[in-house]
């Protein structure tokens, strides 16, 4: 018997009645409706996190982009909760211009720019950088945030400046930064036919053109809405249906773990 058993009914019927009501309060646990409409170029923040070399991350871009650099985006930006979207495969210019959690803010005397394709997924959460909806900025006021894949095989080890005397620590964690939409022909991957496009093997469950210009001929569509599944702005995004692959079940999981900060 269940705990919370005081019928004759069986646990199992109660347990099918209790998944039934669960189920149909979902719609009303999301907490956002609408993807993120940004501009071709703003301001946004920048974080980073670990992906091993030869990864293949949510979009199913090929292995060897890892060789190059690459970055996560925010899911109401990127488009999708489980799978590629429409942010897969583009191109940014990504320029440092100041760390905010420290005290004081920290302004390079240099500047570092890195021209990033986007790969992977960063899930939304409640908090944390990548938690930005379309009516709710995240905690550095910005609609977009980069979490850059680094260290990389392609990006230096000092790429992100620090004065180690004055704040004890090389590592500011997030930033300001500025970011430009670029073709992908900027980036350090373009001409390495291997680095582009997607993983042959998964088929429909990969989506990461060359170089994506907005226009529906050679942008993601957004797995949800490709699916009919209403955009899904849960925490854990796991809306789960016959046609989610294993394969985008686990690349979320491993997504939510490393995002993790
Ligand atoms: C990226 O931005 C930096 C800083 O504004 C600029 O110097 C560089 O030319 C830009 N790179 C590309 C490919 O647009
Ligand atoms: C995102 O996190 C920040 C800081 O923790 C918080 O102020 C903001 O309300 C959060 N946004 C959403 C949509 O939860
Ligand atoms: C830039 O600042 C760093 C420390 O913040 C300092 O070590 C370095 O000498 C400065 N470089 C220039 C060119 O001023
Ligand atoms: C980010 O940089 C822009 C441009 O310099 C500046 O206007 C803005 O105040 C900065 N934001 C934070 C949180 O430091
Ligand atoms: C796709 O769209 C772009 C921009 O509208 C256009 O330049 C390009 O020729 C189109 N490609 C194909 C194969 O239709």
């Amino acid at each position: 018997m269940l705990p919370w058993s005081n019928s004759s009914a069986t646990p199992l019927s109660q347990l099918l009645s209790f998944i039934f009501t669960f189920l149909s309060f979902l719609p009303r646990m999301s907490w956002a409706s609408e993807w993120i409409d940004y501009s071709p170029d703003g301001y946004a923040t920048m974080t980073h996190y670990s992906l091993p070399a030869n990864f293949v991350a949510a979009c199913g871009c090929t292995s060897t982009s890892t060789n190059y650099p690459t970055a996560a985006m925010n899911q109401m930006a990127y488009g999708s909760s489980t799978s590629y979207g429409p942010a897969c495969g583009q191109c940014f210019n990504l320029t440092l211009l100041n760390s905010f959690l420290s005290n004081p803010p920290f302004y390079p005397n240099v500047t570092k720019s890195v021209v990033i394709k986007v790969t992977d997924l960063c899930p939304l959460s409640h908090s944390g950088w990548c938690n930005a909806t379309a009516s709710s900025p995240n905690a550095g006021g910005h609609y977009l945030n980069f979490d850059l894949a680094w260290p990389s095989s392609s990006i230096p080890n000092d790429f992100f400046p620090s004065d180690e005397p004055l704040y004890g620590y090389t590592d500011f964690g997030v930033w300001n930064i500025s970011y430009q939409s670029v073709p992908c022909s900027n980036w350090g991957g373009w001409n390495y036919a291997a680095a582009l496009g997607s993983v042959a093997d998964l088929g429909y469950s990969a989506c990461c053109p060359g170089n994506p210009t907005g226009s529906t001929n050679n942008t993601c569509p957004s797995y949800s809405d490709d699916n009919g599944i209403p955009p899904d702005t849960q925490t854990s995004g796991f809306a789960i249906s016959s046609s989610v692959s294993l394969l985008s079940i686990l690349t979320l999981a491993v997504s939510l773990l490393s995002h993790m900060l």
